[in-house]
């Protein structure tokens, strides 16, 4: 079979997952390790993850997901420091005011990505500011602190760990689109104001049949801006039970987000958002729906894994 990882470097990008930290052992370890270049940890670096009480930690998960990487040569997307979802239940629940919560923010950035100084790629640093219309989400931070929260997470992450480039990331931008030019706009005032953002990640949480036709061109006017880009978080949905014409399908829709992304100078690389069916979010949250990754359940490539591969040149 071919090797992803491999065909990627030949490519000078990269091919990553997902994954779940306490999964990094037998067969699941064992392809994370041998077809991936680099990890990202689903859930173990979020902030409820590292800190479910004010001021005790919880490294656990992270420190694994970030050795694991080292040992096996591949590169870590931090996922990620400010969040509206899967916050601590005290941050979510605590009433604090304005200044508390900027010096809390600030604080949290400063403290995990000075934990892994020097040992992560990319920092999703922001995650999911936007509403689907564009404009600004009413999250607990830009509610208190207006845009600004943005500004100081990044300059909080850059201070802490200069070598890390910085993303900012979200989902349903990944065609031009109302959502897109949001971002494309806020990208643009965060440059304007010397903000030291470096890149921006699509996530690419795509439905089979409906492949935005404007991936590229998206990518490349958020290329143009200065920044570097990535696909983030890819999977391709589809209704179950998976039909045979629905997997080739898929395929097809792998190797076209793949190539979008080779085709895009600035485009670092893709990461699949769980390698397996058996490891995807998207059963739990989309009822009826599923088989959304490269690999089955039982850790067999799928045509979309090969598709993956022929985009990356393999023949
Ligand atoms: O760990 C607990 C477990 O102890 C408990 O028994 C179980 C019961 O529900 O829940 C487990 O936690 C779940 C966690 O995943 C780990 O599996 C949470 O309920 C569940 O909400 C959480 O879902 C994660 C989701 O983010 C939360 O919003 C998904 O795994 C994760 O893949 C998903 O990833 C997000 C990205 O971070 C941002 N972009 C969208 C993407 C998909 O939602």
């Amino acid at each position: 079979d071919p090797v992803l990882r491999d065909l990627a470097t030949a490519k000078g990008r990269y091919y990553g997952t997902a994954v779940t930290t306490s999964k990094l052992t037998g067969t699941y370890g064992a392809i994370t390790a041998a077809q991936f270049n680099s990890v990202t940890p689903g859930n173990e670096m979020k902030w409820g993850s590292v800190e479910p009480t004010r001021g005790s930690f919880n490294w656990d998960g992270a420190d694994r997901l970030v050795n694991f990487a080292e040992a096996n040569g591949q590169k870590v997307r931090g996922h990620t420091l400010v969040w509206h979802s899967q916050m601590p239940n005290w941050l979510a629940n605590g009433t604090f005011s304005d200044a508390e919560l900027r010096t809390i923010m600030n604080e949290h950035v400063t403290t995990e990505t000075t934990r892994y100084k020097g040992r992560i790629d990319h920092w999703d640093v922001v995650n999911e500011p936007l509403n689907e219309d564009g404009t600004m989400r009413a999250s607990t931070f830009y509610t208190q602190l207006g845009e600004s929260y943005i500004a100081d997470a990044f300059r909080s992450a850059r201070a802490a760990d200069p070598a890390a480039k910085l993303y900012i990331n979200d989902y349903n931008t990944d065609g031009t689109g109302a959502k897109s030019n949001g971002m494309y706009s806020l990208v643009q005032r965060l440059k304007a104001q010397g903000v030291p953002i470096d890149g921006v990640g699509f996530q690419g949480h795509l439905i089979l049949g409906q492949l935005p036709s404007t991936l590229q061109a998206n990518l490349q006017r958020f290329a143009d801006l200065g920044v570097d880009v990535a696909i983030t978080e890819l999977d391709i949905r589809m209704t179950l039970p998976a039909t045979t014409a629905q997997l080739a399908q898929q395929k097809d829709e792998f190797k076209a987000v793949t190539t979008a992304c080779l085709a895009v100078t600035r485009c670092k690389g893709v990461t699949a958002w769980g390698f397996t069916d058996s490891d995807s979010w998207i059963p739990d949250v989309f009822p009826g729906q599923g088989a959304a990754t490269p690999y089955d359940e039982s850790f067999q490539p799928k045509p979309a894994y090969y598709g993956i591969a022929e985009a990356l040149g393999w023949t």
